[in-house]
Protein backbone atom coordinates (compact mmCIF):
# COMPACT_ATOMS: atom_id res chain seq x y z
CA UNK A 1 0.00 0.00 0.00
CA UNK A 2 1.44 3.73 -1.07
CA UNK A 3 1.16 6.50 1.52
CA UNK A 4 0.89 9.89 0.14
CA UNK A 5 -0.25 13.92 1.35
CA UNK A 6 -3.31 14.91 0.00
CA UNK A 7 -5.62 17.90 0.98
CA UNK A 8 -7.80 17.97 3.89
CA UNK A 9 -10.87 17.11 1.68
CA UNK A 10 -9.15 13.93 0.45
CA UNK A 11 -8.97 11.92 -2.65
CA UNK A 12 -12.52 10.13 -1.72
CA UNK A 13 -15.18 10.05 -4.38
CA UNK A 14 -18.61 10.20 -2.19
CA UNK A 15 -19.79 13.43 -1.22
CA UNK A 16 -19.19 15.22 1.69
CA UNK A 17 -21.71 14.13 4.73
CA UNK A 18 -20.54 16.81 6.60
CA UNK A 19 -18.44 19.81 5.94
CA UNK A 20 -17.05 22.87 8.12
CA UNK A 21 -16.50 25.92 5.18
CA UNK A 22 -14.16 28.46 6.25
CA UNK A 23 -15.15 28.22 9.63
CA UNK A 24 -13.97 30.69 12.47
CA UNK A 25 -14.36 30.77 16.29
CA UNK A 26 -12.96 33.29 18.94
CA UNK A 27 -13.89 33.01 22.64
CA UNK A 28 -14.07 36.30 24.66
CA UNK A 29 -14.01 35.79 28.36
CA UNK A 30 -13.25 38.54 30.61
CA UNK A 31 -12.19 41.10 28.08
CA UNK A 32 -9.61 38.67 26.59
CA UNK A 33 -10.24 37.22 23.30
CA UNK A 34 -8.78 34.00 21.85
CA UNK A 35 -8.83 33.42 18.10
CA UNK A 36 -9.35 29.74 17.99
CA UNK A 37 -10.09 28.67 14.31
CA UNK A 38 -9.54 31.06 11.79
CA UNK A 39 -10.89 29.62 8.63
CA UNK A 40 -11.43 26.17 8.86
CA UNK A 41 -12.34 24.39 5.52
CA UNK A 42 -12.32 20.42 6.20
CA UNK A 43 -15.26 17.78 4.52
CA UNK A 44 -15.93 14.65 5.92
CA UNK A 45 -17.17 11.35 3.37
CA UNK A 46 -19.77 9.01 3.83
CA UNK A 47 -18.69 5.92 5.71
CA UNK A 48 -15.07 7.39 6.54
CA UNK A 49 -13.64 7.03 9.60
CA UNK A 50 -10.76 10.52 10.21
CA UNK A 51 -9.19 11.17 13.04
CA UNK A 52 -7.87 15.03 13.66
CA UNK A 53 -4.94 15.84 15.90
CA UNK A 54 -3.03 18.81 16.79
CA UNK A 55 -1.56 19.97 19.88
CA UNK A 56 -3.49 20.34 23.33
CA UNK A 57 -5.57 23.82 22.77
CA UNK A 58 -4.89 24.13 19.02
CA UNK A 59 -8.75 23.86 18.84
CA UNK A 60 -9.57 20.29 18.22
CA UNK A 61 -12.41 20.19 21.05
CA UNK A 62 -14.08 23.53 19.38
CA UNK A 63 -14.07 22.57 15.50
CA UNK A 64 -15.72 18.62 16.70
CA UNK A 65 -18.39 20.67 19.08
CA UNK A 66 -18.84 23.40 15.82
CA UNK A 67 -19.31 20.18 13.23
CA UNK A 68 -21.76 18.69 15.62
CA UNK A 69 -23.73 21.61 16.46
CA UNK A 70 -23.49 21.87 19.97
CA UNK A 71 -22.21 25.29 19.33
CA UNK A 72 -21.94 27.94 16.56
CA UNK A 73 -19.48 29.20 14.05
CA UNK A 74 -18.57 32.98 13.94
CA UNK A 75 -18.21 32.99 10.81
CA UNK A 76 -18.27 30.35 8.03
CA UNK A 77 -20.82 27.33 8.28
CA UNK A 78 -21.49 23.47 8.66
CA UNK A 79 -23.26 21.31 6.21
CA UNK A 80 -24.64 18.05 6.76
CA UNK A 81 -24.97 16.88 2.66
CA UNK A 82 -26.46 19.76 1.23
CA UNK A 83 -28.35 21.46 4.31
CA UNK A 84 -26.86 23.98 6.25
CA UNK A 85 -26.86 23.20 9.75
CA UNK A 86 -25.26 26.07 11.77
CA UNK A 87 -28.37 28.34 11.07
CA UNK A 88 -31.00 25.89 12.32
CA UNK A 89 -33.20 26.64 15.18
CA UNK A 90 -32.48 25.48 18.52
CA UNK A 91 -35.00 22.78 18.40
CA UNK A 92 -34.02 21.49 15.11
CA UNK A 93 -30.34 21.20 16.02
CA UNK A 94 -31.45 19.20 18.87
CA UNK A 95 -33.28 16.91 17.44
CA UNK A 96 -30.67 16.49 14.82
CA UNK A 97 -28.14 15.56 17.89
CA UNK A 98 -30.67 13.49 19.21
CA UNK A 99 -31.09 11.51 15.68
CA UNK A 100 -28.53 12.10 13.05
CA UNK A 101 -25.64 12.68 15.33
CA UNK A 102 -24.44 10.44 18.47
CA UNK A 103 -21.36 11.54 20.88
CA UNK A 104 -18.62 10.19 23.22
CA UNK A 105 -16.37 11.94 25.12
CA UNK A 106 -13.24 11.27 26.84
CA UNK A 107 -15.01 11.83 30.13
CA UNK A 108 -18.24 9.16 29.48
CA UNK A 109 -20.71 11.68 30.64
CA UNK A 110 -22.82 9.01 31.90
CA UNK A 111 -25.60 9.55 34.15
CA UNK A 112 -25.05 8.98 37.35
CA UNK A 113 -28.09 7.72 38.84
CA UNK A 114 -29.04 5.41 35.78
CA UNK A 115 -27.75 1.96 35.33
CA UNK A 116 -26.24 1.34 32.32
CA UNK A 117 -28.98 0.28 30.43
CA UNK A 118 -31.32 3.19 31.56
CA UNK A 119 -28.37 5.28 29.86
CA UNK A 120 -28.43 3.72 26.92
CA UNK A 121 -32.15 4.26 26.69
CA UNK A 122 -31.83 7.59 27.44
CA UNK A 123 -31.85 9.38 23.98
CA UNK A 124 -34.77 6.97 22.89
CA UNK A 125 -36.90 8.85 26.05
CA UNK A 126 -35.67 11.98 24.93
CA UNK A 127 -37.08 11.31 21.35
CA UNK A 128 -40.63 9.99 22.51
CA UNK A 129 -43.24 12.11 23.72
CA UNK A 130 -44.99 10.76 27.08
CA UNK A 131 -47.98 9.47 25.14
CA UNK A 132 -45.43 7.74 23.11
CA UNK A 133 -43.08 6.13 25.57
CA UNK A 134 -45.13 3.22 26.92
CA UNK A 135 -45.72 1.66 23.26
CA UNK A 136 -41.83 2.20 22.54
CA UNK A 137 -40.27 1.10 25.96
CA UNK A 138 -39.88 -2.43 25.13
CA UNK A 139 -38.37 -2.90 21.91
CA UNK A 140 -36.47 0.23 23.12
CA UNK A 141 -35.15 -1.66 26.48
CA UNK A 142 -34.37 -4.86 23.84
CA UNK A 143 -32.17 -2.78 21.62
CA UNK A 144 -30.88 -1.04 24.38
CA UNK A 145 -29.79 -4.34 25.52
CA UNK A 146 -28.72 -5.78 22.34
CA UNK A 147 -26.21 -2.58 22.21
CA UNK A 148 -24.69 -3.36 25.71
CA UNK A 149 -24.28 -7.23 24.79
CA UNK A 150 -22.49 -6.52 21.47
CA UNK A 151 -20.42 -3.72 23.42
CA UNK A 152 -20.02 -6.78 25.65
CA UNK A 153 -21.54 -5.66 28.51
CA UNK A 154 -24.41 -8.04 29.15
CA UNK A 155 -22.99 -8.51 32.64
CA UNK A 156 -23.07 -4.88 33.53
CA UNK A 157 -26.84 -3.95 32.54
CA UNK A 158 -28.06 -3.00 35.96
CA UNK A 159 -24.91 -1.38 37.22
CA UNK A 160 -24.40 2.13 37.62
CA UNK A 161 -21.49 4.20 36.54
CA UNK A 162 -19.55 4.23 39.76
CA UNK A 163 -19.72 0.67 39.37
CA UNK A 164 -17.85 0.13 36.12
CA UNK A 165 -13.88 0.14 34.37
CA UNK A 166 -13.54 3.24 32.79
CA UNK A 167 -13.44 0.96 29.71
CA UNK A 168 -16.91 -0.14 30.63
CA UNK A 169 -18.34 3.69 30.95
CA UNK A 170 -17.09 4.35 27.66
CA UNK A 171 -18.76 1.25 26.12
CA UNK A 172 -21.59 2.18 27.75
CA UNK A 173 -20.94 5.47 26.77
CA UNK A 174 -21.04 4.27 22.26
CA UNK A 175 -24.18 1.81 23.04
CA UNK A 176 -25.99 5.37 24.12
CA UNK A 177 -24.61 7.23 20.95
CA UNK A 178 -25.09 4.75 18.74
CA UNK A 179 -28.56 3.89 20.65
CA UNK A 180 -30.88 6.22 17.74
CA UNK A 181 -29.37 4.58 15.00
CA UNK A 182 -26.88 8.25 14.23
CA UNK A 183 -25.26 8.73 10.79
CA UNK A 184 -21.82 10.10 11.96
CA UNK A 185 -20.32 9.70 15.62
CA UNK A 186 -17.83 12.23 17.29
CA UNK A 187 -15.78 10.96 19.34
CA UNK A 188 -13.57 13.62 21.46
CA UNK A 189 -10.72 11.92 22.81
CA UNK A 190 -12.60 8.70 23.62
CA UNK A 191 -9.45 6.54 24.93
CA UNK A 192 -7.81 9.62 26.54
CA UNK A 193 -8.68 8.46 29.94
CA UNK A 194 -8.40 5.08 29.91
CA UNK A 195 -5.29 2.11 29.80
CA UNK A 196 -3.67 0.87 26.79
CA UNK A 197 -6.27 -2.33 26.31
CA UNK A 198 -9.32 -1.05 27.40
CA UNK A 199 -8.15 2.16 24.79
CA UNK A 200 -7.21 -0.47 22.38
CA UNK A 201 -11.36 -2.49 22.82
CA UNK A 202 -12.57 1.13 22.23
CA UNK A 203 -10.35 1.47 19.12
CA UNK A 204 -11.74 -1.97 17.78
CA UNK A 205 -15.11 -1.48 18.30
CA UNK A 206 -15.41 1.93 16.42
CA UNK A 207 -13.82 0.76 13.64
CA UNK A 208 -16.12 -2.09 13.67
CA UNK A 209 -18.82 0.26 14.26
CA UNK A 210 -17.40 2.38 10.90
CA UNK A 211 -17.04 -0.73 9.31
CA UNK A 212 -19.91 -2.73 9.51
CA UNK A 213 -23.17 -0.59 10.03
CA UNK A 214 -21.12 2.62 7.77
CA UNK A 215 -21.19 4.60 10.59
CA UNK A 216 -19.25 7.86 9.79
CA UNK A 217 -16.82 8.65 12.91
CA UNK A 218 -15.04 11.72 13.44
CA UNK A 219 -12.54 11.44 16.16
CA UNK A 220 -10.01 14.26 17.79
CA UNK A 221 -6.77 12.54 19.63
CA UNK A 222 -3.78 12.61 20.59
CA UNK A 223 -2.58 9.48 20.56
CA UNK A 224 -0.73 8.94 16.57
CA UNK A 225 -1.41 5.21 17.08
CA UNK A 226 -4.91 5.96 16.86
CA UNK A 227 -5.11 8.25 14.63
CA UNK A 228 -3.01 6.54 12.33
CA UNK A 229 -5.32 3.38 12.68
CA UNK A 230 -8.11 5.99 10.98
CA UNK A 231 -8.58 6.08 6.81
CA UNK A 232 -7.41 9.72 7.08
CA UNK A 233 -5.95 11.71 9.62
CA UNK A 234 -5.98 15.80 9.65
CA UNK A 235 -3.56 17.73 11.11
CA UNK A 236 -5.17 21.53 13.23
CA UNK A 237 -2.41 23.93 13.57
CA UNK A 238 -2.60 27.71 13.93
CA UNK A 239 -6.61 27.80 13.48
CA UNK A 240 -6.60 25.74 10.28
CA UNK A 241 -6.65 22.33 9.37
CA UNK A 242 -2.71 21.73 7.94
CA UNK A 243 -3.48 20.22 4.75
CA UNK A 244 0.44 19.33 3.77
CA UNK A 245 0.52 17.24 7.12
CA UNK A 246 -2.88 15.11 5.92
CA UNK A 247 -2.54 12.04 5.38
CA UNK A 248 -4.73 9.64 3.67
CA UNK A 249 -3.69 5.97 2.66
CA UNK A 250 -3.80 5.66 -1.27
CA UNK A 251 -4.54 2.78 -3.26
CA UNK A 252 -7.62 1.79 -2.05
CA UNK A 253 -11.14 3.84 -1.33
CA UNK A 254 -11.30 4.02 1.63
CA UNK A 255 -9.10 1.77 2.93
CA UNK A 256 -9.79 0.02 6.59
CA UNK A 257 -6.84 0.17 8.30
CA UNK A 258 -2.55 1.48 8.03
CA UNK A 259 0.21 -0.91 7.24
CA UNK A 260 3.30 -0.86 9.52
CA UNK A 261 5.40 0.52 7.17
CA UNK A 262 2.83 3.42 6.60
CA UNK A 263 2.73 3.91 9.86
CA UNK A 264 6.07 4.82 10.47
CA UNK A 265 5.29 7.45 7.55
CA UNK A 266 2.49 8.73 9.51
CA UNK A 267 4.30 9.14 12.79
CA UNK A 268 7.37 11.26 10.52
CA UNK A 269 4.65 13.08 8.60
CA UNK A 270 2.50 14.35 11.09
CA UNK A 271 3.71 13.81 14.99
N1 LIG B 1 -15.76 28.08 26.30
C1 LIG B 1 -14.54 28.61 26.17
N2 LIG B 1 -14.28 29.88 26.58
C2 LIG B 1 -13.06 30.43 26.43
N3 LIG B 1 -12.00 29.80 25.88
C3 LIG B 1 -12.20 28.53 25.45
C4 LIG B 1 -13.45 27.87 25.56
N4 LIG B 1 -13.33 26.63 25.04
C5 LIG B 1 -12.06 26.52 24.63
N5 LIG B 1 -11.36 27.67 24.86
C6 LIG B 1 -9.96 27.90 24.51
O1 LIG B 1 -9.82 27.68 23.11
C7 LIG B 1 -8.62 27.00 22.82
C8 LIG B 1 -8.91 25.70 22.08
O2 LIG B 1 -9.59 24.82 22.95
P1 LIG B 1 -10.00 23.34 22.52
O3 LIG B 1 -10.82 23.39 21.30
O4 LIG B 1 -10.60 22.72 23.72
O5 LIG B 1 -8.58 22.70 22.19
P2 LIG B 1 -8.13 21.16 22.07
O6 LIG B 1 -9.34 20.32 22.10
O7 LIG B 1 -7.37 21.08 20.78
O8 LIG B 1 -7.22 20.91 23.23
C9 LIG B 1 -7.90 26.81 24.14
O9 LIG B 1 -6.97 27.86 24.29
C10 LIG B 1 -9.01 26.93 25.16
O10 LIG B 1 -8.53 27.41 26.38
MG1 LIG C 1 -10.00 18.91 23.42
Amino acid sequence: MQTGYTDSSSGIDSPPILRAENVRKTYRRNGISTEVLKGVDFAVHAGEFVSIVGASGSGKSTLLHLMGTLDSPDNGGIWLGDKRIDSLPGRDRDRLRNSTFGFIFQFYHLLPELTAVENVLAPELVASTVWQWPFRKKAATKRAEALLERMGLSHRSHHRPCEMSGGEMQRTAIARAIMTRPKVLFADEPTGNLDETAGAEIMNLLKELNRTDNLTVLMVTHNMEMAANTDRMVRLASGRIDSSRSITPQGTHLPRHIEPNTMELAYRGVG
